[in-house]
């Protein structure tokens, strides 16, 4: 255990399940305080509960839903009543809305941008001013994969949710590099979590090969690893990052009538 003149705070979103879980566990290995948030506060507890064990950290809970525009100042707020200060910022909460753009209503597309754009944008803007301020941070942004190749028909916001993620993180990492702080956007392909029993596609993606999948323990070790080297952009696993680099070198008519028919397999549209 690290003495607690030198422990740091990670604050991960999303840690009820999958990646944030996952991720929650990997800071506090290595020796991080946290702030876990998400809905369910009865997960969060048993995982507060199971880490403070596992890894003598303090652990806080802070339930909330990131849909309410509110959400990130009152995390905010929690965070500086508890008197702590958040070293390493976390943006995972996440979730895929299957079906077409016109099939959702307004109110849906509403709370997911919020969700998975401007709650991101909101959490980097309240709690990146202190780690200027200490002068050393680390910020993961979970963005994915389907944030860099192009969009298919179906789950329309979330690609370009996920690439607003990304080149957001981008320019956030170079306005912060010179203060110490480090912005990874992580960009993981199919991942064993709960994301896919979430928006009722685990039939669909269960049809894809196994080699296709990562489990949620490997992506946040890597993650991890990616932020402490100064990783921008980190794309998990070596099937994931040939995608990414043929998408880059390839003819977009052509990456289009590949993804035509491949997206049909994990996308309902
Ligand atoms: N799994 C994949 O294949 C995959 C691939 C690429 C990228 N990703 C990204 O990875 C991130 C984590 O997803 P996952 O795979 O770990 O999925 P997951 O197992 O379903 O976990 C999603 C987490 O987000 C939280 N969340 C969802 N809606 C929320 C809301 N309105 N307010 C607060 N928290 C909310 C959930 O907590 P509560 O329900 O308790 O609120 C849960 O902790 C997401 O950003 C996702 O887009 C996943």
């Amino acid at each position: 255990m690290t003495d607690v003149a030198s422990r740091r705070t990670a604050l991960i979103t999303g840690a009820s399940a999958g990646i944030g879980s996952a991720l929650a566990r990997v800071f506090a290995a290595n020796g991080f305080d946290l702030v876990l948030t998400a809905r369910r506060a009865d997960r969060l507890e048993s995982l507060a509960q199971d880490l403070r064990a596992r890894h003598r950290c303090a652990v806080h809970v802070i339930a909330a839903d990131l849909a309410d525009p509110a959400a990130p100042a009152h995390i905010f707020q929690e965070v500086t009543r508890a008197g702590l200060s958040v070293d390493a910022l976390v943006n995972n909460a996440g979730y895929g809305l299957p079906g077409r753009f016109l099939q959702s209503s307004w109110e849906q597309h509403r709370d997911f941008v919020q969700v998975m754009v401007t709650a991101v944008a909101d959490l980097c803007h309240r709690f990146a001013p202190g780690m200027v301020d200490r002068e050393r941070g680390w910020i993961i942004n979970v963005a994915s994969l389907a944030g860099i190749v192009p969009g298919s028909a179906g789950h329309t916001l979330y690609g370009a949710s996920k690439s607003f993620v990304i080149r957001f993180s981008q320019s956030l990492a170079l306005e912060l590099l010179p203060h110490g702080i480090h912005v990874t956007a992580l960009c993981p392909g199919f991942t064993y979590s709960e994301f896919h029993d979430v928006n009722r596609m685990r039939g669909q993606v269960s049809q894809l090969p196994k080699w296709m999948w990562m489990d949620a323990d490997t992506v946040a070790r890597q993650a991890f690893a990616a932020v402490m080297r100064g990783d921008i952009v980190y794309v998990n696993g070596r099937w994931n990052r040939a995608v990414a680099l043929l998408t880059r070198y390839t003819p977009e008519w052509l990456v289009n009538r590949v993804l035509k028919r491949f997206a049909k397999k994990f996308r309902r549209a």
